[in-house]
This record gives C-alpha cells, sequence and structure tokens, in this order.
C-alpha cells in the first residue's frame, strides 16, 4: 500500500453534541468526554501498535466536531486542498487546519467553487485515484474543481442517504484490491460504477452498515474498526488482515468513527487527467 501510516488526529477536548447536523446527532442526548477521551486514546494507541504514526492538532473550544479531522481537507502528494464544509457550525474549523498544514510544510490548493466539499471524509484514495462522495456534503462542482487543480483523478460517487453522508460511509480501501462497500448510501445508479472500480468488494449487510464497520482504517494489515461481525472478520482474515476492534460510542453520537477520526497525511496519488469516469 502507497498509504495509511501517517494520520492526523484532534483530541476530543471540547467533543460534545450541541446541534444536529445529521441523523445521528441529538443535542438532548449527553457526550460522556471523559470516555470520548479514553476511546480517543485507545484509538490512537491501536493506530501506532499497528505501525502507523498519528500528529495531533490541537483542539479547539467551541468546535465540538473538530475530532473529525477526515473532513479538514484532501491530503495527497504533499498538498491539501481545505475543505469547505457544508454547515456554518462547522466553518471556523478550516483556518486552523490551514494553519497546521502550513506550520508542517504542506502546499496549500484552494478550491474556490461555490459548492462544499468535506475533504477526506468524502474523498478517498483507490488505487492511485479518488473516489469522491457528492450529493449530501459534498458538491461534484468541488470535486471537478478540485481534479482540474491538482491533475489527480476523481471517479464522483452520487449519495442518497442522509444516515451515510460522506464517502467514508459507504466505502473503505483496503489496498489495491479489496475494499469494504456499504452500499445503502450510494444512488442505485452509481453503485454499479462503484463496484466496477473495486475488484474484490466485501458488501456489508445493513446490520453491519448501522454499526458503522465501513467507518475504518487500514494501517497495513490490520483494518482498526468501530465494530466487527464473525463474516466480516472471517472475510478479512481470508484476505490477510487483521481487525483491532476499538469502541468508540462516543463519537457514534455525532455521526463519526473510526475512519473519520483519522486525516492520511501520507497519500500518494498520479497527477494526469481529470475526472474519472
Ligand atoms: N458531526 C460531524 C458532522 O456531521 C461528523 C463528521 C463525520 N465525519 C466523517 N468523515 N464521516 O459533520
Amino acid at each position: 500500500m502507497h498509504w495509511g501510516k501517517r494520520y492526523l488526529m484532534c483530541p476530543p477536548d471540547y467533543f460534545d453534541v450541541t446541534y444536529a447536523i445529521n441523523p445521528w446527532m441529538d443535542a438532548d442526548v449527553p457526550v460522556d468526554r471523559d470516555l470520548a477521551t479514553r476511546q480517543w486514546t485507545t484509538l490512537k494507541t491501536a493506530l501506532e501498535s499497528a505501525g502507523a504514526t498519528v500528529k495531533v492538532l490541537p483542539a479547539q473550544p467551541e468546535l465540538p466536531d473538530m475530532v473529525f479531522t477526515a473532513n479538514h481537507g484532501v491530503v495527497a502528494n504533499g498538498q491539501f486542498v481545505p475543505a469547505r464544509l457544508a454547515h456554518e457550525q462547522r466553518q471556523p474549523e478550516s483556518d486552523h487546519a490551514i494553519r497546521w498544514m502550513e506550520q508542517h510544510a504542506f502546499g496549500i490548493t484552494p478550491v474556490t467553487t461555490p459548492g462544499t466539499h468535506e475533504g477526506a471524509g468524502d474523498c478517498l484514495p483507490w488505487r492511485r485515484e479518488l473516489i469522491a462522495g457528492y450529493g449530501q456534503r459534498s458538491d461534484r462542482r468541488s470535486w471537478e474543481d478540485t481534479a482540474a487543480k491538482t491533475g489527480w483523478t476523481i471517479h464522483p460517487i452520487r449519495l442518497t442517504d442522509p444516515r451515510f453522508y460522506h464517502i467514508d460511509l459507504v466505502l473503505c480501501p483496503l489496498d489495491d484490491d479489496h475494499a469494504i462497500v456499504a452500499p445503502t448510501g450510494v444512488a442505485p445508479d452509481d453503485l454499479p460504477l462503484l463496484l466496477e472500480l473495486i475488484a474484490q468488494p466485501l458488501v456489508l449487510t445493513p446490520r453491519e452498515e448501522l454499526a458503522f464497520m465501513m467507518n475504518s482504517v487500514v494501517v497495513g494489515s490490520t483494518v482498526v474498526m468501530p465494530a466487527c461481525s464473525n463474516r466480516v472478520r472471517d472475510r478479512l482474515s481470508e484476505w490477510g488482515f487483521s481487525v483491532v476492534v476499538v469502541d468508540v460510542s462516543e463519537f457514534i453520537k455525532a455521526g463519526g468513527a473510526v475512519r473519520c477520526l483519522t486525516l492520511s497525511l501520507d497519500v500518494e496519488l498520479d497527477t494526469r487527467s481529470g475526472l474519472g469516469a
């Protein structure tokens, strides 16, 4: 794998659910921040034990969703394309992410189309290209602009279910051939397109999807997951992967799990064409 060994995480110092911008969030359900902190630390340790390096972006007061670093932008080839977050509650997160990237020598490539895009949460590496979600949080025009500005090939996939509002809630690439696919969130017309790209998909059942099994992180041959069924574990092990489960129940109250809490910093892509098929 040409990526998956360097991640950016942000501690849950101010994590909370104070507004509802997806169907998982309910501001009346309390968050246990001490438990969230233990879960976050366990996740960071699990990634490091699997062989990853984790950098930490300091948390900021009044930005309860800033823990979900996947949404801060897309990182590839040492370039950072800052997100244009859809909800105003999260928009102030961007300046902090941009500053961190500048301080850590990433080039900044702004996307200036009017449309929104929610970073790597909606844009995942597949081989040396990207698969991006649109229709929920991200606008297809943003991915067109990103492809035009960077030369990266981006395959846009339309998402239709408000519960599975980012591409990392429908897809988890594992290596150049294998990926976990959670089909419910994908527009019926686009599901064949997605499955055509993935040589060997592990297609989740609705129950497995609701447990966020697609929102996982692969580090070498270890898949760090928020939950795992025996069926999924068996298939992954046939493919040579071992599973580490980290409970992130507090973060699921905000509609995010393992993948959303990380941003890959080491993705390498080809730079050739524009938008993929
Ligand atoms: N509460 C956050 C939001 O709705 C959760 C983000 C989850 N991130 C992800 N990459 N799926 O924006």
